[in-house]
């Protein structure tokens, strides 16, 4: 199979068995959905396998060998994470369930305590729920104001709108990295100056970005970076929050039990070190050990190959559903940056209809409103059929779609 010119896709597929099951019989998978959750390779899978045949047990309170291979494990695990996206210290890394645990996370333990009438937090109108509906909440408990960055006709954030609201009542911006419906990558370096110009804080959700770009939380000055390892071809349940640590040290705990605690007596407690003060209970240990691996796969392979690769797979994407008539494609025009996805529409039928024909040719995408309801509403489309690629999808799957589409155009003039 001819992947882009940037990836030795046949020899990556080779690591991923799942692509070769046939979804009926007869009809091959076409994985176009792996913005939703991506798949896990060999190494990953072996390494679930070894770690409950070799070494399963509880971290952090046993004195026996297996234990203790866990604890190294699950901490070296930290180590891998806070690099992965270039932070500094195994304190600035805390293992969560999700993105959405790790907004969470600082929202109801940042959020809640600092916020009050007259804050303002800033979101963007292509927030994900995760992030949205998140800080909607926190605004309500607490007071705070929600605005939002508007973005214009091509997806992109627009920035003199940015400039007039982002003032010194800004305490919190969350944004998005790499939009999960319109591809575009937000300019998080520029934005976090203008907020940290004004003295607040900012959090990047990376669950789109992490998985296919280099990430450098020092280059972008975030102070808190969301992603997830079911993204990334790690496991489903596990999640990462970077954070600064002098912020992180003076947080409260979001969640509250063993692990997380120095010393409790009948009327107070006190708390652990970073990060496992925010790790409260039996945390993910198999799931973050096998992320770390995820991420060692990911790297060999190369971050900014995996970005060019997906980039391209779109740019053909786009550029062959504009062949159709009345094809509309959300996001930035063709030969500008976007993440390696596609949300569309044909003039008919619905992207529900669309998306369930195209599984009838074994051809997995998604449709509907992908957790952004607002931004649909503000687009006036109730739905978008969405292709996501990954570093094993080729240009061939792109024709199969492409060709899924002339077959659904047919059924429907
Ligand atoms: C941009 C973005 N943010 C947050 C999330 C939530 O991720 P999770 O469901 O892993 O918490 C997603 C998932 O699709 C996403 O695309």
């Amino acid at each position: 199979m001819s992947g882009s010119n940037i990836l030795d896709t046949e020899k990556i597929r080779r690591d991923f068995p799942i692509l070769d099951v046939e979804v009926r019989e007869g009809v091959p998978l076409v994985y176009l959905d792996s913005a939703a959750t991506s798949h896990t390779p060999n190494i990953v899978c072996e390494c679930i396998e070894e770690y409950y045949k070799k070494i399963n047990s509880n971290i952090h309170r046993g004195t026996h060998k297996l234990s203790m291979d866990a604890t190294d494990a699950y901490e070296e695990a930290h180590d891998k994470m806070v690099e992965f996206v270039g932070g500094s210290d195994r304190e600035e890394m805390i293992f969560t369930k999700s993105t959405t645990e790790s907004i969470n996370l600082v929202a109801q333990s940042w959020g809640l305590r600092e916020l009050e009438e007259g804050d303002v937090i800033i979101l963007t109108e292509m927030e994900h729920h995760a992030s949205l509906v998140t800080w909607q909440q926190i605004g309500k408990r607490t007071g705070a104001t929600v605005k939002y960055i508007k973005i214009d006709d091509s997806g992109k954030l627009d920035m003199e709108h940015a400039k007039e609201i982002i003032d010194k009542d800004v305490r919190m911006m969350s944004l998005v990295h790499v939009s999960n419906v319109l591809g575009t990558v937000n300019p998080v370096k520029e934005l976090s100056k203008m907020v940290h110009e004004n003295g607040g804080l900012v959090l990047a959700d990376g669950a789109q970005a992490a998985p296919s770009m280099p990430i450098d939380v020092k280059e972008l000055d975030v102070d808190f970076y969301a992603f997830s390892g079911h993204k990334m071809a790690g496991p489903t349940g596990i999640g990462c929050l970077y954070g600064k640590e002098e912020i992180l040290g003076v947080m409260e705990p979001f969640m509250y039990g063993g692990e997380m605690i120095r010393k409790v007596t009948f009327d107070s407690s006190s708390w652990n070190d970073l990060p496992w003060k925010f790790e409260a209970g039996t945390p993910p240990i198999c799931q973050g050990i096998a992320l770390a691996r995820a991420a060692d796969y990911l790297e060999k392979i190369g971050l900014d190959k995996i970005w060019r690769h997906d980039n391209e797979l779109s740019e053909y994407t786009m550029k062959s559903l504009l062949e159709f008539e009345g094809a509309e494609i959300y996001g930035p025009p063709i030969g500008e940056e976007r993440g390696g996805l596609v949300s569309f529409n044909l003039e008919v039928p619905h992207a529900h209809d669309i998306a369930s024909i195209l599984d009838d040719y074994g051809i997995a995408t998604r449709a509907g409103e992908h957790c952004t309801h607002p931004l649909h509403r503000k687009l006036g489309i109730s739905g978008t059929v969405r292709a996501s690629y990954y570093l094993y999808n080729t240009m061939e799957e792109v024709d199969k779609l492409i060709a899924g589409i002339e077959e659904i155009k047919k059924i429907f003039e």
